[in-house]
């Protein structure tokens, strides 16, 4: 008896939320979203790319912007447009995100200097953009600190804070290669992978805490053109677009301001990557290679 209603129970609700999820796709996201004003955000990765429009785009919200980079000179260009255009505060930081130290030590200096964060922005990445044996031992290490570990530290630096106040919000940039496996990306999936499993698990948990006000949201874009693929190649623009930062960002902003768990750009990695998984493998590799997915990083060029 006890079974019956948890299940009649569990249908229901289940129903409930599809209808809910399927009025909020008509209606515009904007109507919803939270204020931010006055929160502290940090972005790694501030120095150039997503991470400098990010960081534009909060300072214009009117957040304090927490700026990390190992590159000091981006990060110092991205603050002085921060000053002269919004006029608000802004705070950088050189640290190299490889180094669980070095993150710990600036966290700290952080909270001294700025007190706690509310949104935390892990958006930095290298890529190497080798065949798997190519790669050197020392750079799929790096490529997994920077792109994967790096998260679990900054997230044990901040999120303590967000817990006390449930009230928070981590954000992780991870890939369309953490979604579906890529020639040539082996590592770099493999780093993209983890974190979409690590913002998901981290959500249960936050959800089975009763800390609902902390909200986790993890983005898997496919190619944007920010030079860090360089020479990348997409067979069907209009299906799968290498889309532009600007739009990239309008996306991440969309979804973070309106707690969204996930965001996939472009949108037909919704219905791609759905398929995908309803497929026997043989149709799955005829269908990524039909769509350049194997190939396109045969003319990787990468940042110089
Ligand atoms: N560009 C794309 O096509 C694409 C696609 C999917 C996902 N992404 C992801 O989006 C994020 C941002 O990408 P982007 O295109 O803006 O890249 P980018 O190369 O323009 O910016 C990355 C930033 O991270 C910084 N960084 C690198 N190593 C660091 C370290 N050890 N310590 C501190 N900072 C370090 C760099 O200095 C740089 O400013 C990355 O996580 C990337 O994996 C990008
Ligand atoms: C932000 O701070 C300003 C100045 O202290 C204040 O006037 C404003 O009401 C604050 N906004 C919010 C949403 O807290
Ligand atoms: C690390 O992340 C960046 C950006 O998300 C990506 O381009 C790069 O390929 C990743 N590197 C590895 C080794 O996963
Ligand atoms: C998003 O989460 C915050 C708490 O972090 C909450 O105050 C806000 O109402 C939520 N907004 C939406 C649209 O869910």
């Amino acid at each position: 008896m006890h079974l019956i209603v948890e299940t009649l129970f569990t249908v229901i609700l289940v129903l409930y939320y599809l209808i809910e999820s399927i009025v909020w796709t008509f209606l515009p996201n904007s109507w919803r979203y939270k204020d931010v004003q006055n929160q502290t955000v940090l972005i790694t990765g501030a120095g150039s790319g997503l991470g400098r429009l990010l960081a534009f785009r909060f300072a214009k919200l009117g957040c304090a912007t927490v700026l990390w980079d190992i590159d000091s000179k981006g990060n110092a260009k991205t603050a002085a447009e921060i000053k002269q255009r919004y006029n608000s505060e802004c705070l950088t930081y050189t640290v190299d995100l490889s180094s669980k130290e070095s993150i710990y030590e600036t966290a700290n200096k952080v909270k001294e200097d700025i007190g706690e964060i509310n949104i935390l922005i892990n958006n930095a990445g290298i890529v190497t953009g080798k065949k798997f044996m190519e790669c050197q031992d020392a750079l799929i290490e790096k490529t997994f600190q920077v792109n994967t570990s790096a998260h679990f530290w900054t997230t044990k630096a901040f999120l303590p804070r967000m817990l006390k106040l449930n009230h928070g919000h981590i954000v992780n940039i991870a890939s369309a290669a953490g979604l579906t496996g890529v020639t040539g990306l082996a590592d770099y999936c493999a780093s993209k992978f983890a974190v979409v499993g690590f913002t998901e698990s981290l959500s249960m948990e936050l959800t089975s805490l009763e800390k609902t006000g902390v909200k986790t949201t993890v983005v898997c874009p496919y190619y944007i053109d920010t030079g860090m693929f360089k020479g990348v190649k997409t067979k069907f623009p209009e299906i799968l677009p290498i889309v532009t930062p600007e739009h990239a960002v309008d996306r991440m902003m969309d979804g973070i301001l309106s707690n969204k768990s996930e965001v996939w750009i472009p949108r037909s990695l919704y219905v791609l990557l759905s398929v995908k998984g309803l497929l026997p493998t043989k149709c799955q590799a005829l269908l990524s290679q039909f769509f350049g997915i194997s190939n396109c990083m045969d003319e990787f060029v990468g940042r110089e």
